[in-house]
């Protein structure tokens, strides 16, 4: 089985590509992505494609004899909404292109896309369950509430086997800062545990619908594996994740690093980051995708030892 997975080079992709090289019977993975790629692993099995997506052509050389494709390269929601023509071009041409791309392959490949909690927004129910409707308030929002309806149609059409995940947000992202207007979400836990001080710019009392990367990963490749009769015509689902407010987030660190690296999180209003962040719902019936064999993290105490023991595996790796 050939796998090609976009936004090789982000976060989720290349943690993506280490778990599907753990199955034996995956026969390549393809890794692509405009920006530099580094395999996550040694494996023959893998390859490394630079690409833009937005280049004539590259969507077709992307999807050639793929079985199965993972779409996660994007443009994330601080810069969608701060350059609205690049997160157009990014997030809904590229999507198009790639979707046309798979269905002239002519083999109906399964699609696999990461959409976001982000299409929902005011007014929101106290618990948004599979018939909420999409109401995004944020370019990046909205671009990604375009391309379900783009691979729901693809899919009707049976040009593409699509799945849609959408993501609660993905907590607790190593490395840096990104433009994401929920940074901020993985940079008090990260910061804080770094040394540093993080700057929270909501309060304490608001609440996120959060997942780990590993549980993310899981689920992605749960939903590529899913026979097309067991999803059946719905093909948008709510991923499972947890309801925590930004207090029990800090509660969870002092809990687990000690009060002196909690209290490196300080309060600091950011209006850009709170429109498009307080349109998010933070509460989801996932009866469905539970059912459907998707799966959610414990609690966040969980979230965060994950990232310290991930830090600590990497930090070994790099060691000669
Ligand atoms: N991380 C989260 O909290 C979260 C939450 C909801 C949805 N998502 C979605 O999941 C997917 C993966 O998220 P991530 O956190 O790994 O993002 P990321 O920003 O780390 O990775 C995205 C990758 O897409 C690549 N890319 C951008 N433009 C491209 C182009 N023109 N051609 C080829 N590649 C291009 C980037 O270089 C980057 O490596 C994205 O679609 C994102 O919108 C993520």
């Amino acid at each position: 089985m050939k796998i090609v997975i976009t936004g090789g080079a982000g976060f989720l992709g290349r943690r993506l590509a280490k778990v599907l090289l753990e199955d034996s019977d995956v026969a390549q993975v393809i890794l692509s992505d405009v920006s530099q790629l580094r395999a996550p692993s040694h494996d023959e099995r893998l390859v490394l494609s630079q690409a833009n997506l937005l280049d004539p052509g590259a969507a077709a050389a992307v999807v050639d004899g793929a079985d199965v494709v993972f779409h996660l390269a994007a443009i994330v929601s601080g810069q969608a909404e701060a350059d609205f023509d690049m997160g157009m071009s990014v997030n809904v041409d590229a999507t198009r292109s790639l979707l046309e791309a798979a269905r002239a392959t002519g083999h109906c490949p399964r699609f696999v896309y990461a959409s976001s909690l982000a299409v929902f927004g005011p007014p929101l129910p106290a618990v948004v369950d599979e018939q909420t409707a999409v109401h995004p308030q944020s370019s990046y929002g909205a671009q990604k509430a375009i391309c379900e309806l783009l691979v729901a149609d693809y899919t009707r059409k049976a040009f593409v086997d699509g799945r849609v995940l959408r993501f609660p947000t993905v907590c607790v992202r190593p490395g840096t800062p990104n433009a994401a207007a929920s940074s901020f979400v993985s940079g008090i836990i990260r910061e804080p545990l770094h040394g540093e001080k993080a700057v929270c710019p909501v309060g304490r009392d608001h609440k996120l619908w959060l997942s780990s990367p590993a549980a993310v990963v899981e689920n992605l490749i749960h939903a590529a594996w899913l026979r097309p009769d067991e999803l059946g015509f719905e093909r948008i689902i709510n991923l499972p994740g947890i309801t925590v407010t930004v207090g029990e987030m800090i509660a969870s660190l002092e809990r687990i690093a000690g009060k002196e690296v909690a209290s490196r999180v300080v309060f600091g209003e950011d209006l850009k980051v709170q429109r498009i962040v307080c349109s998010w719902p933070s509460s989801f019936d996932v009866t469905r995708a539970l059912r459907l064999g998707f799966s959610r993290d414990p609690d966040f105490d969980d979230l965060i030892m994950d990232f310290i023991s991930d830090e600590k595996a990497e930090k070994n790796l790099k060691r000669p």
